[in-house]
């Protein structure tokens, strides 16, 4: 059903201004308070895939009480209200499935505890990517038993947290989860594969039933939270990238790149709200003959769970164009067109998260939408001199964004909350410490923090201030 209200928050929920972080990629302290092994251990500690010496052992050291208390302090200046965090699935159980592990439950609490105490809500995500390495060992999300496995995680996060914590993310971009773990295992088997966001052929079966696994999951998690009767908020946080193609396109790189947003964002999202997969992605599959795992009710399933919110995490639209090459009904290919301005990761078009936003509100009843992770990286901006970070382009970019946003609530789009991506510079998954996305910068030997520029021009954009982009040109 289209809702053609204007954009509601209501009175007793402020519009939720944060910034988002992972739990591999800032806290560190991998051996501290019996925490188990994760898959992300394995890739980077004990094979290197980030290159020698990288790991998360020691990360922002996000851990330490007395670290991220500062951290804390400094957001807090900046006037945010919201914290997105992840928790370590193999801190709660340190073999994935077992025994509950009170020192993390206490752990967490208190850094709960601790951002409320600052004016600051957190935003719990239960699951990003850090799967607890015994159960990627048992196939990870593509065993259909990952279902289970996640249900009783989040059974026991539920039981220790529900009574702080309101907004909850299930699980973050199933997608470009898969997209590492594809990279990893071909790095593991000697290929010198790169990152490839949208699934090649070959990986297109196991990508889409591991996808649909963690929905059920998700929606078997939400289940299980309302039958207990705790109350809160729930959702999944998706990477939504529309597909674009060149002016002057052939139907066939059209064609391509309607099926590249099947597989991207209508898969993900014609479940959550329609109760279906799309019919074009499924045809392709089965022209291709290959087969899915999918049981015939499990779309439906996952709707029914009625989410409460639509975590959106947007960097960039994807250029799609027919590969020549291409012998199946499997087409789509990616590239950047030259002289196109990109961050790492893609395009900067602001006008495409707006586009985005808009398609969430004609195409699917206009959820709440929570804007779960946004911003930006580029090669060689973050130079700390004289003391002092000036990341234009990072500034420029979130000045572009937030306008888009804000022109999508006027637009009648049910946003109620915008989260920067991230907080703090971090171990940024395999491209280890070089990707710097934070406002805040970190010297990852000392540990000391420096907020940069875009940290005062966030400040502003939240106290409601007119910041152009040219006000970023320092
Ligand atoms: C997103 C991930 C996040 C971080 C940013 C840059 O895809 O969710 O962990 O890596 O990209």
């Amino acid at each position: 059903m289209m809702s053609t209200s204007s954009p509601v928050t209501p009175a007793s929920k402020p519009f939720l201004w944060g910034a988002a972080s992972a739990a591999y990629q800032v806290e560190g302290g991998i051996y501290t308070d019996q925490r188990g092994r994760s898959v992300w251990d394995y890739y980077l500690d004990d094979l290197s895939l980030a290159g020698p010496g990288i790991s998360g052992a020691i990360a922002i050291n996000f851990y330490e009480r007395e670290q991220y208390l500062q951290d804390i302090a400094l957001l807090q200046q900046w006037g945010i209200n919201s914290y997105r965090f992840s928790m370590a699935w193999s801190r709660i159980l340190p073999d994935g499935l077992g025994v509950v592990n009170p020192a993390a439950i206490k752990h967490y609490r208190q850094f709960i505890l601790d951002l409320k105490a600052a004016g600051i809500e957190p935003m719990l995500t239960l699951y990003h990517w850090d799967m607890p390495l015994a159960l990627a060992r048992a196939g990870g999300w593509s065993n259909r038993e990952s279902i289970d496995w996640f249900t009783r995680y989040a059974e026991v996060v539920f039981a220790n947290f529900a009574d702080l914590v309101e907004l909850f993310v299930l699980v973050n971009e199933p997608l470009v989860e898969h997209a590492f773990t594809m990279v990893a295992n071909e790095r593991i088997a000697g290929q010198a594969s790169q990152l490839a966001i949208l699934p090649a052929e070959h990986q297109l079966v196991s990508a889409l039933n591991a996808f649909n696994h963690i929905l059920l999951a998700s929606a078997a998690a939400k289940r299980s939270f309302q039958a207990k009767g705790y109350q809160g908020r729930l959702g999944v946080a998706l990477p939504l990238m529309p597909t674009l193609t060149l002016e002057g396109a052939s139907e066939q790189d059209k064609v391509a790149a309607r099926l590249a947003d099947g597989v991207l964002n209508r898969w993900f999202l014609d479940a959550l709200y329609k109760g279906s997969y799309p019919a074009d992605v499924l045809a392709v599959v089965a022209q291709s003959g290959l087969e899915l795992s999918i049981q015939p009710d499990d779309a439906a399933t996952i709707q029914a769970a009625q989410w409460d919110y639509l975590g959106v995490n947007y960097y960039a639209p994807m250029f799609i164009r027919h590969r020549a090459t291409a012998q199946g009904a499997y087409t789509p290919e990616v590239f950047l067109p030259e002289g196109t301005y990109a961050a790492f990761n893609g395009p900067v078009r602001p006008d495409q998260f707006l586009a985005l936003l808009t398609r969430l509100q004609t195409e699917y009843g206009n959820p709440v939408v929570m804007i779960t992770e946004n911003g930006a990286g580029f090669p060689n901006e973050d130079q700390l001199v004289n003391g002092a970070v000036h990341d234009t382009q990072r500034s420029r970019y979130l000045v572009g964004h937030i306008q888009a946003m804000q022109q999508a609530r006027a637009q009648g789009a049910n946003v109620q909350g915008y989260h920067v991506w991230s907080s703090h510079d971090n171990l940024e998954w395999l491209s280890g410490y070089d990707s710097r996305f934070g406002m805040i910068y970190v010297d990852f030997d000392t540990q000391q923090r420096i907020p940069k520029q875009s940290a005062s021009i966030y400040a502003r954009l939240i106290k409601g201030e007119t910041v152009t982009e040219a006000d970023c040109n320092l």
